[in-house]
């Protein structure tokens, strides 16, 4: 058995089943989740019917093996959100690649990335990924054969990673950075002034940068998020060496049950990909390739998506916010609230106590060099509609109440 399986950590949904493990939640309450960050508004009707007309099409669009790098149609609807979306021009020969969701376009991506022979003993290459993080991140650094190296995001700047703190030696061993913006779980979007910090050092060191974009259509501020191609073309980087974004259906179109997102970039790095990709038979369906196109070409369904988020969010979060210290965030569907606590006694009192279900931070982070970044805090997954996130949030109101009550007693 390939022994770097060991190394990988529980998943955090798999310690949260160990945290609740005796548990028995409150009947009187009906069980809310505000645990997965799985999308739960409906798939649009145009997506779905995209995908039965390929389905019935003559000949059916499952008689034939699709081709790794996608029908060029597909590649060309992809160019085309770019276009509008960023203000874009990627070649879809050469600069796209379609992929099944973002998840295992991370995983595969690393493993074409890392060089394990470049470490000297002792020394591996090192992935350098923000704290906490997406655990997709770790694992395919491990299984890479590459140590993670943890940079703990920041509440006095707003989430983000404080680059500045990375020693050199740290830098000249990366070969690969994940950057996560909109982030999950803070929903911080990265500014353009840390791009230019990010490319500088990639230029120096030579590493790649990977940027997770899978939440970019859902935000709250009047500015969509920057995204990392489009951070390279405003800094005059037209080829986008060494940088690889990588986005989604799932959260943009509701439909992660699709699998289906792709990546976008350096044409340097997308090759080797591609050839990777048709080795490891990682091909799109062409029912599944008809829906995508139908869904990136169309950005009603997506405006009208983020509305029901703002909506929900407007609604939810000042009143979370007078039990706890919570603010709305740049983007995403998650409330990242610090608890004044130990998060996992709270997550487990909580589910007990009013039958919530909610995500303990220090889950999501990592100990590294003496600090879990996640400690204290909780991750809320506004993901359900407004009246249940609403049932859950006045539940945590009486829950918080009712904990600050027995302790003044
Ligand atoms: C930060 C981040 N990246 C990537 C993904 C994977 O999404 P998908 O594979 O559905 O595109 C998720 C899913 O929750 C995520 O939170």
């Amino acid at each position: 058995m390939n022994p770097l399986l060991d190394k990988l950590q529980a998943y955090p949904f798999e310690r949260l089943r160990q945290l609740f493990a005796g548990v028995t939640p409150n009947p009187s309450y009906r069980h809310i989740s505000l645990g997965l960050g799985e999308p739960k508004h409906p798939t649009p009707a145009l997506v779905r019917s995209a995908m039965i007309e390929a389905i019935e099409a003559t000949p059916s669009g499952l008689s034939s093996y699709p081709a790794t790098a996608g029908d060029a149609l597909l590649r060309q609807a992809c160019s085309e959100w770019l276009a509008r979306r960023y203000q874009l021009q990627l070649d879809p020969a050469n600069q796209i690649l379609p992929v099944l969701g973002s998840r295992e376009a991370l995983f595969a991506l690393t493993q074409v990335v890392i060089n394990p022979g470049l470490g000297a003993p002792g020394a591996a290459p090192l992935v350098i990924s923000p704290n906490p993080f997406y655990q997709i991140y770790e694992g395919a650094a491990l299984l890479a054969g590459a140590e993670p190296y943890f940079v703990a995001s920041d509440p006095a700047r707003n989430f983000g990673p404080n680059w500045d703190v990375v020693p050199h030696a740290v830098w000249a061993r990366t070969q690969l950075l994940f950057v996560c913006s909109p982030g999950n779980p803070t929903g911080a979007v990265m500014p353009l002034s840390e791009w230019q910090q990010l490319f500088d050092l990639s230029d120096r060191h030579g590493f790649v940068i990977a940027s997770d974009e899978c939440y970019s259509e859902i935000y709250f501020q009047d500015e969509p998020p920057l995204g990392g191609l489009q951070a390279a073309a405003m800094l005059g980087r037209s080829d986008f060496k060494n940088l690889i974004a990588l986005t989604s259906l799932s959260k943009r179109s509701n439909s992660p049950g699709m699998r289906s997102g792709f990546v976008a970039g350096d044409a340097a790095l997308i090759k080797p990909f591609l050839l990777y990709r048709t080795y490891h038979g990682s091909a799109m369906s062409p029912v599944v390739q008809a829906a995508s196109i139908a869904a990136w070409r169309d950005e009603a369904h997506v405006l009208e998506n983020r509305a029901l988020y703002r909506q929900k969010f407007a609604e939810v979060t000042p009143l979370l916010a007078q039990v706890l210290q919570v603010r709305l965030p740049d983007a995403g569907f998650y409330l990242w609230a610090d608890v004044g606590g130990d998060d996992q006694r709270f997550a487990r009192e909580l589910y007990a106590a009013y039958n919530v279900t909610v995500l303990p931070g220090s889950f999501l982070g990592r100990e590294f060099e003496g600090h879990n970044p996640g400690k204290g805090r909780v991750r809320l997954a506004l993901v359900a509609d407004t009246s249940e996130c609403l049932e859950a949030a006045h539940r945590i109101c009486d829950f918080v109440k009712s904990r600050a009550a027995a302790v003044s007693k």
